[in-house]
């Protein structure tokens, strides 16, 4: 019988440096994809995988993130007393059950390894997801829900994995593949950023993993990887061998939202399938193209 996944830590303590000037003063995670800011749908992901419990790794300047899932008391009453209720709706997935987050200073952003290693109080003993939020992930069934699905078969650590062109291996942790039946791979290797040349696949490694405890051993080292950042991928290069080390080619489609061109693609993907907005954006669209 494996663990139950109940807990997701949600990086969020980055610079964001490929939006500025817009990040100067906004954490990129609020950044609105369409009319919901990026951080709410790492959230509603999360639920959807039956997850109840989030940490978020913050950084200085990044109160707002904490400030959105807070009760808005003047916004709601005047809402209420103006009788606008559709709109009060959808202040409600803003909501989270009280307790149920927490939030932890990374105070200098040494890397995503080094922000999973500031949960480690929240991690404890359990198995947990990580959820990267400028990684949007468009499924017909949630991206961690299908990674628990998995997870509860196989146990060990599952991440979520997608095929990127060779020459851009460079840009991800990439895999090092054994067995493979098309859908999930067994993970022998992982490095950081390779070169294409050096690359052992061009399979990549998304902002989803499904991971054991055991990675705060490896991570309390504090080892500095690529770019000199404490690197997730190194950490979790060190489990291979010891327990199921599965990658999983989810259903979906990812969208890269810390990039400008990622980010676009997104807001078009999103908001063309809305029926309020779809029409519109379609017809637009027939302007530029
Ligand atoms: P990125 O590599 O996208 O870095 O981080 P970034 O700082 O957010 O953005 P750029 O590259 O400067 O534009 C991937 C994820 O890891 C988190 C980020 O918040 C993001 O969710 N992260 C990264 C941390 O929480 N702490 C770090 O030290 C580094």
């Amino acid at each position: 019988m494996v663990k139950t996944i109940r807990k997701a830590v949600l990086p969020v303590a980055g610079l964001g440096t490929r939006f500025l000037p817009a990040t100067k003063s906004i954490p990129k995670e609020m950044l609105p994809l369409v009319d919901k800011p990026l951080i709410q749908y790492a959230i509603d992901e999360a639920r959807d995988a039956g997850i109840q419990e989030f940490c978020l790794i913050t950084g200085r300047g990044k109160d707002s993130l904490i400030d959105y899932f807070d009760i808005a008391y003047e916004l709601e009453a005047t809402l209420k007393e103006r009788g606008k209720l559709t709109t009060l709706e959808a202040l409600k997935p803003s909501s989270l059950t009280a307790g149920s987050l927490m939030a932890v200073r990374q105070q200098e952003p040494l890397g995503l390894g080094h922000a999973i290693w500031c949960a480690r109080a929240f991690i404890g003993d359990d198995p947990f997801a990580i959820i990267l939020p400028d990684d949007v992930v468009k499924s017909n069934k949630s991206c961690v829900s299908q990674l628990v699905d998995i997870y509860n078969q196989t146990g060990g650590n599952v991440i979520a994995v997608t095929e990127v062109l060779p020459e851009h291996t460079n840009r991800y942790g990439i895999l090092d593949i054994g067995a493979d039946d098309g859908k999930l791979v067994e993970v022998k290797g992982l490095v950081e950023k390779p070169k294409p040349e050096l690359a052992p696949s061009n399979l990549s490694v998304i902002g989803r993993y499904i991971l054991n405890a055991d990675i705060l051993t490896h991570l309390s080292k504090l080892e500095r990887g690529a770019g000199n950042e404490i690197q997730l991928t190194d950490a979790m290069a060190k489990m291979i061998g010891n327990t199921p080390f599965h990658g999983l080619r989810y259903e979906g489609k990812r969208y890269d939202c810390g990039d400008k061109a990622g980010f676009l693609e997104a807001q078009i993907a999103f908001s063309i399938d809305r029926p309020d907005l779809g029409p519109d954006v379609k017809q637009f669209l027939k302007n530029y193209y």
